[in-house]
């Protein structure tokens, strides 16, 4: 699992004066609310033997250990051992990692990693222009993806052939032939636009069904993606007044399950009461793609092209699997499986900027990254 990137751990609603736990890349984090309004997030495991601090409790700006009673502040320094009385300042090496958090569309975004601030990449702005904005309205969701690799994920969502045969309602099974269209390449991600078929009317249900045009042919969609976040925007134009855009951000719980954050935001039907009919058709089609890949084998993407067979209408899947390799080549990346092997019996803890700035005096032993060779390639 990639490291140096922001994720997605809670929505900001979730994040109060109480501590939420979190599994995040096979490791568990805590977050918490200042008073002042201020997120923090910090490994879940107490440095003193082990306790969970989502179990503990926030007093001021500090998180308390349920076992013992230390005080973890903001910056993961002990401030307080009660059992070694009040008049003793806690030493420097009781301290856990804490990791840079922003909050951003109503989502609380965590950098896991120990990167420093100016190669922190920007967590993307598209969907700034939809979020508050009187012409469209917004629907928010969020979707654990149980038994789904987050790269088998990514690279369903960015599959542009699969819809003909795994959405009724958008696909069109009769006219599947992919329209091949250039892939335009940016930093951390990708870009296409394509016509594709529209499905027959009669496989819309909702209220969707009564407001499209009923000789309409194809639907315009945009699709841009990128490694920050693992996010995506889609852009559905079913006409040219009737649009809806999707964005999503997906976090690795681990190495074989996925949650996704994401909003749909739509032009037509903008009264509140539509809402539970966009949400409806949303869930179906995520429901579609889960009951696809969670079936996929192997449940990890192979190591090499050789042991499938692609063709060229995969070239978003396959430009999204080099990006996957070049982020693990230039920012790192955790091994999940041996990661989970070696928890059982030792505690490792993803280094923060902290640690990676003041590497020595801390109890826990960091994650080992995995080395990836200049020359290994996901896809040639
Ligand atoms: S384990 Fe946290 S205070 Fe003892
Ligand atoms: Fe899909």
């Amino acid at each position: 699992m990639l490291i140096n990137n922001w994720y997605v751990a809670a929505t900001s609603a979730d994040i109060t004066d109480t501590p939420f736990g979190v599994r995040m890349l096979g490791l568990d984090f805590v977050l918490y609310r200042e008073p002042d309004g201020t997120v923090r997030c910090m490994t879940d495991v107490c440095c003193h033997r082990g306790g969970a601090l989502h179990r503990g409790q926030v007093k001021g700006g500090c998180i308390a250990c349920p076992y013992h009673g230390w005080e973890f502040n903001g910056s993961g320094q002990c401030t307080k051992i009660p059992a070694m009385g009040d008049d003793v300042v806690p030493p420097k090496r009781a301290r856990i990692d804490t990791y840079p958090v922003q909050e951003k569309y109503g989502l609380v975004w965590a950098f896991l990693g120990d990167d420093e601030e100016a190669n922190r990449p920007s967590i993307p702005d598209w969907f700034e222009p939809f979020i508050n904005s009187p012409d469209w309205r917004v629907v928010r969701y969020n979707y654990v993806w149980t038994d789904t690799n987050w790269v088998r994920l990514g690279e369903n969502s960015v599959d542009t052939s699969h819809p003909s045969f795994v959405h009724k309602a958008f696909g069109n099974r009769l006219s599947p032939k992919a329209n091949i269209v250039p892939i335009t390449e940016t930093q951390y991600g990708a870009t296409l636009t394509r016509e594709r078929a529209a499905p027959p009317l009669a496989n819309k249900s909702g209220a969707i069904a009564k407001i499209l045009p009923k000789d309409r042919k194809t639907t315009r969609v945009t699709i841009q993606w990128s490694m920050v976040g693992l996010t995506e925007m889609l852009y559905q134009e079913m006409t040219s007044e009737i649009t809806q855009v999707l964005f999503s951000a997906r976090t690795p719980v681990d190495e074989y399950n996925t949650r996704s954050f994401g909003f749909q935001a739509r032009n037509f039907l903008m009264e509140p009461e539509y809402d539970a009919d966009r949400l409806k058709g949303l869930f179906a089609a995520i429901e579609e793609d889960h009951n696809i890949v969670r079936f996929v084998k192997p449940k990890l993407t192979p190591k090499s092209t050789t042991e499938e067979f692609l063709i060229e209408a995969d070239g978003m899947e396959l430009t999204f699997r080099r990006k996957v390799q070049e982020w693990a080549r230039t920012r790192g990346v955790i091994d999940g499986e041996r990661l989970a092997e070696e928890l059982k019996h030792q505690v490792q803890v993803l280094a923060s900027p902290t640690r990676k700035a003041d590497p020595k005096g801390w109890v826990h032993r960091a994650v080992p990254r995995l080395d990836v060779p200049a020359d290994i390639r996901a896809a040639e």
